[in-house]
C-alpha cells in the first residue's frame, strides 16, 4: 500500500521547517523527489517508495518516534505543567517535532525508564489494564524488608483505598534499616509501589524503574539522557515471559 502525502507536510512533520518555510524551500529548488526538483509544495509523494532529497541530503521518513529516557528526580511525566519542569524539557527540538508523550507516568521523584512516543496505539496497548505488562522497580526502603513481605506481595496486598493488588514479585537485595529491593508489578495504580510498601508499614525513600515488558533501562544513559529505541526494543515493551 502506498502512503501518499503532500511533500510540504512530510518535510514539516520531519522537522525541516514550517509549512510556509517549506513553500519557500520548494520555490528555491531545495527539494527533489526521485531526482526531479519539486517547486510545488502540494505535490503528493509516496513516503515509502519515493526518494526525497532535501538540500542535497537524503530524507529518511518515519512516522513514529520511540524514545527511552532515564528520567531524573524533579520532572513531571506530562506534556504540560504550570509549576514544575516536565520530561519533555529533556528532549531535543528535532525530536519534539514528532510530539512525543510519556507512556504512563513516573512520580516526580521517581527515576529511571520512561518511554516516550507519538504512537498512540502502542501507548494504549501498553497501558491497557488487560495487558498486564510487567514493570520492575529498584527501591530503597526505610525499614527491614522481610520474607513476610515477599509472601504478602505474592498474594496481593490491600492499598489504602481498599484496592487489592495483583500478585507481585519481591526480591530482597539487602535487608537492613534501609533495605534494597526489586519489585515487579503487573498493573499500574497511582503511586503503586509506594502504597504497597505503606500497606506493610514501610516507606519507599528512593524509586527507580528498571524495565517495562522485556525492555530494560540502558544503564549507559545518565540521568536526564535519552536515546531512540531500536525496532527490536520497541517490540520488547509489550513482551513478557
Ligand atoms: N509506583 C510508585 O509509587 N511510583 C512510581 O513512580 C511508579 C510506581
Amino acid at each position: 500500500m502506498s502512503k501518499k502525502q503532500r511533500i510540504d507536510k512530510i518535510l514539516s512533520n520531519l522537522g525541516y521547517g514550517s509549512r510556509s518555510e517549506l513553500k519557500k524551500f520548494c520555490k528555491n529548488g531545495l527539494v527533489k523527489v526521485n531526482g526531479k526538483v519539486i517547486n510545488n509544495p502540494g505535490v503528493q509523494v509516496d513516503v515509502e517508495n519515493d526518494e526525497i532529497i532535501f538540500d542535497g541530503e537524503k530524507v529518511t521518513y518515519k512516522e513514529f518516534i520511540y524514545l527511552m529516557l532515564n528520567k531524573p528526580d524533579g520532572y513531571i511525566s506530562a506534556t504540560f505543567d504550570k509549576r514544575d519542569p516536565i520530561v519533555l524539557d529533556l528532549i531535543d527540538k528535532e525530536d519534539l517535532v514528532f510530539e512525543p508523550f510519556p507512556v504512563g507516568r513516573l512520580d516526580k521523584d521517581t527515576e529511571g525508564l520512561l518511554v516516550l512516543t507519538n504512537d498512540g496505539q502502542l501507548a494504549h496497548r501498553v497501558l491497557s489494564p488487560k495487558k498486564h505488562v510487567p514493570k520492575t522497580y529498584y527501591a530503597k526502603i526505610e525499614g527491614i524488608v522481610t520474607e513476610e513481605d515477599i509472601k504478602a506481595f505474592a498474594k496481593g496486598v490491600t492499598l489504602d483505598d481498599g484496592y487489592e493488588t495483583m500478585p507481585a514479585e519481591l526480591i530482597i537485595l539487602k535487608s537492613d534499616e534501609i533495605s534494597e529491593i526489586e519489585l515487579t508489578i503487573h498493573e499500574g495504580k497511582f503511586h503503586q509501589v509506594k502504597r504497597m510498601f505503606e500497606s506493610v508499614d514501610k516507606k519507599v525513600i528512593y524509586l527507580k524503574r528498571l524495565s517495562m515488558g522485556k525492555l530494560k533501562l540502558d544503564e549507559n544513559l545518565e540521568l536526564g539522557e535519552y536515546r531512540e529505541l531500536t525496532d527490536e526494543e520497541v517490540k520488547m515493551i509489550e513482551e513478557r515471559d
